[in-house]
């Protein structure tokens, strides 16, 4: 019997879209990937074998534009056994230095739009009766650092999105993770992708050291994004996959440290939280 699945990719001209469209393709699944820019995708793959990609333009604040993009892949493949909702940029700046226009954009790429390719997709994974969504969500959802607060606030949206809907499908044999890395080498904290605005007001030092911190870590982030998309078709084969995955030792530590410091607060609280029910 044939492992070859068929995987649905947002944002693959580059990053952890790129590596794992590469290595879908070298491992004999079928995969259709979306850009803004097909050619640039197209370029970015390569040649490959034409019958098992498909490359799709399409612009995720845009509705119709994705339901296009699913009737596609279904029409050539017939079937959608992954759907890895990656496309996604970072946002760092002091939250009143930045544009409404800024903010709305970045929640429609981050949250909105694998919301409603996962709305479009459903149908198709429910009928099938299987199906895996994986969303690519960031350490920084669940620990943030500063200057990150609207990025942050995508990611643990996209995280808290995937716990329910992990419950809610889990009946029709459809299985969610949200992934959250830590720092991969991808084009993530370049010009291209990251949104920035300088901070100019006067204070907000835990900011602006963040920010230098951040930009110059450009290229020297620990996580290998060829290690990550090997994961993700690692996870793809699970019947178990997990509902959160952190991923790189920094995403671990911040997580554990995290974890303890919030179970001692819940504890130490916990006279006045079991307080406020009716007695
Ligand atoms: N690298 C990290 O350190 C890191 C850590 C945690 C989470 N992440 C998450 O990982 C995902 C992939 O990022 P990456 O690290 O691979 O960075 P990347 O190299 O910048 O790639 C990001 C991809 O997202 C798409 N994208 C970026 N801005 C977009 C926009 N405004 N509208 C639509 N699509 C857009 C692009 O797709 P096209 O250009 O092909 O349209 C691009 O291929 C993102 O969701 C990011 O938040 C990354």
């Amino acid at each position: 019997m044939s492992t070859s699945k068929v995987w649905y990719i947002t944002g693959a001209s580059q990053g952890f879209g790129l590596s794992l469209v590469k290595k879908l393709l070298d491992a004999g699944h079928r995969v259709a990937a979306t850009s803004r820019n097909v050619q640039a995708l197209k370029n970015a793959v390569g040649i490959v074998d034409s019958t098992r990609f498909l490359s799709l333009a399409v612009d995720l604040s845009n509705t119709d534009s994705i339901d296009e993009s699913i009737r596609q892949t279904l029409s050539v493949f017939g079937r959608i056994d992954v759907v890895v909702n990656n496309a996604g940029y970072g946002m760092a700046g002091t939250v009143e230095e930045t544009e409404e226009q800024k903010i709305r954009g970045i929640i429609d790429v981050n949250l909105v739009a694998a919301i409603d390719v996962i709305k479009h997709v459903l149908p198709v994974l429910r009928a099938q009766r299987s199906g895996y969504i994986l969303n690519i969500g960031s350490v920084a959802g669940f620990v943030g650092a500063p200057g990150w607060a609207i990025y942050s606030a995508t990611k643990a949206a996209l995280a808290a999105f995937s716990e329910v809907l992990a419950l809610d499908v889990a009946e029709f044999g459809i299985r969610v993770t949200v992934v959250e890395p830590a720092g991969f080498r991808t084009g993530f904290l370049t010009e291209g992708s990251l949104a920035y605005t300088e901070t100019k007001l006067d204070g907000y030092e835990a900011v602006k050291k963040t920010q230098e911190r951040y930009l110059a870590m450009n290229g020297r982030q620990a996580g290998d994004p060829e290690k990550a998309a090997e994961i993700f078709m690692r996870l793809a084969g699970r019947s178990d996959p997990p509902v959160h995955l952190f991923l790189g030792v920094d995403a671990y530590n911040r997580a554990s440290k995290k974890l303890a410091a919030m179970t001692e607060e819940l504890e130490k609280w916990k006279e006045i939280t079991l307080s406020a029910d009716f007695s």
